[in-house]
């Protein structure tokens, strides 16, 4: 009943609350909307738990992006069901974008699902797991005209977590002919400054130093500020880095067209944004970027890129890639591989073209699926490669790291650097949540490791740039 269950415990009856298990999918919008709907269930009496054998109640927070993603919710669904016999008072929700997308298609597929809600909607989860159960299902995928942020109770960032994600923008207006985005997240909306900075200095109580600003196109914020002007993200950026005990901030991801020069010019003016840029460009073909509704050449691309390394010549750039968009040829992929070689990816994530249902590619001659895995292996040998040299480049050189977590062998703690390395190094639990100096010695596939040079974090938490 409500937020507790009558359960049997060593042969008497207790009380105890409900529990609300979640799970994530796809980016990192839905990691920080994961946990925005496991504080708004917490403020009506559920508790937290990370076992879903135990949960009275499975979010699972969807990703619509590719067929995969989508696939893999039914299997799960699937498979979560056989909880039902030992509690049978389980309730499933579907969350985040196949939600909005499928809608109450889902129920239909998978009648084990109680709960379908979009990722506009989701301040209204506690209703909704209210209303569902003994036998009805409900969805909510409206898109609210009041943003869901103002109803949302405050952040509870779990203490102990140096890093956090903040969502400042919301939707897409690009139309890429590829992507559902747009379809599933809405129009672009961003949240008034003074909001964000709220939240970011209740993050930072809670114990933040590192926090990565979210929106599915970051760059073009343009939210509104206390005195009714327009906030762009570069003056955001100036407005968080005044939290004395922030000390590092981050953004993704971003569009090429809205790169401003101000955004720009504060890799440099601004030393708590961290010299990392994720910068998608998803083909090295002009014809294809026409195709894709992209609205930038190839040229104009590789320019931009060498104006930002012109400013922040350390800056590690990364990005995404499609390949075997349709009417993708041999000399349009070997484009995208002159591209990479002439911008080299300090990392980057690259796909095979996935046609998705209402979107205007989707329509178009497929590629064969042997040529597409072809094209994606060269790819990414190449974008391994880059990755590789990136690291190794940093082997020698002394990095100031923020130690995040204990790492698998013991004595070992792992943090980021500046540029967003994962780096491990034998070092005493008082550093966690610590930045410090660490000596790299060596590369590994995906991360760096170290010996740690400083014993206390300097003076001001992170040094300024050379
Ligand atoms: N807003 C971001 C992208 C969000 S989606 C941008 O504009 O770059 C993340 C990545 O998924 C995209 O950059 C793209 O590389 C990939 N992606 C999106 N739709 C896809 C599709 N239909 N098939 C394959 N990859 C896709
Ligand atoms: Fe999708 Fe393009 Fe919008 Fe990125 S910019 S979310 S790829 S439509
Ligand atoms: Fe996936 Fe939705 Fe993010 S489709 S990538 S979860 S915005």
């Amino acid at each position: 009943m409500g937020s507790s269950s009558l359960i049997r415990q060593a042969g008497i009856f207790v009380v105890r609350p409900n529990k609300i298990f979640v799970k994530s999918y796809g980016c990192q919008m839905n990691v920080y909307d994961s946990g925005r709907m496991a504080d708004a269930m917490v403020k009506s009496g559920y508790a937290e738990t990370k076992d879903c054998a135990e949960a009275d109640l499975i979010v699972l927070n969807t990703c619509h992006i590719r067929e995969k993603a989508t696939e893999k919710i039914y299997s799960e669904v699937g498979r979560l069901k056989a909880l039902r016999k030992k509690n049978p008072d389980l309730k499933i929700a579907v969350a985040g974008c196949v939600a909005q997308a499928e809608g109450t298609e889902i129920q239909r597929r998978q009648p084990a699902v109680d709960i379908v809600v979009g990722p506009q909607a989701y301040h209204r989860l506690p209703d909704l797991v209210a209303k569902a159960g003994s036998g009805t299902s409900v969805a909510d995928t409206d898109f609210p005209l009041r943003s869901k942020f103002s109803r949302l109770p405050r952040n509870r960032l779990p203490r102990g977590q140096v890093t956090a994600f903040l969502t400042i923008q919301e939707g897409c207006d690009k139309f890429c002919t590829f992507c559902v985005v747009p379809y599933t997240r809405g129009a672009e909306d961003s949240r008034p400054a003074a909001e964000v900075v709220e939240e970011a200095n209740l993050l930072v109580e809670r114990g933040a130093r590192d926090i990565t600003l979210l929106g599915q196109n970051v760059n073009s914020y343009n939210g509104v500020g206390p005195d009714g002007g327009k906030r762009s993200l570069a003056d955001l950026i100036v407005e968080l880095s005044k939290i004395e005990a922030l000390k590092r901030i981050r953004f993704t991801t971003s569009h090429p067209r809205d790169m401003s020069q101000d955004l720009i010019d504060a890799f440099v003016e601004c030393d708590k944004l961290m010299p990392y840029l994720h910068l998608p460009v998803q083909s090295g073909s002009d014809r294809i970027l026409r195709a894709m509704n992209r609205r930038h050449t190839a040229r104009q691309y590789v320019d931009l890129i060498r104006r930002i390394r012109g400013r922040r010549p350390d800056i590690v750039i990364s990005g995404d890639f499609i390949v075997a968009f349709p009417g993708e040829t041999e000399e349009d992929f070997l484009q995208t591989i002159e591209l990479v070689e002439e911008v080299s990816y300090g990392r980057s994530y690259s796909f095979k073209y996935s046609p998705r249902p209402g979107t205007p590619a989707a329509a178009l001659p497929q590629i064969d699926g042997d040529v597409a895995s072809e094209r994606l292996a060269r790819l990414q040998r190449l974008l391994r490669k880059q990755q590789q040299e990136c690291q190794r480049n940093f082997v020698g050189r002394t990095v100031s790291v923020l130690f995040e977590r204990k790492g698998r062998k013991p004595g070992q703690l792992v943090g980021k650097s500046e540029h967003l390395h994962a780096v491990h190094a034998q070092a005493t639990a008082d550093c966690l949540g610590q930045i410090r100096k660490v000596e790299i010695v060596r590369s590994e596939a995906n991360s760096l490791s170290g010996k740690l040079v400083s014993v206390r974090e300097p003076v001001g938490g992170s040094p300024r740039r050379r």
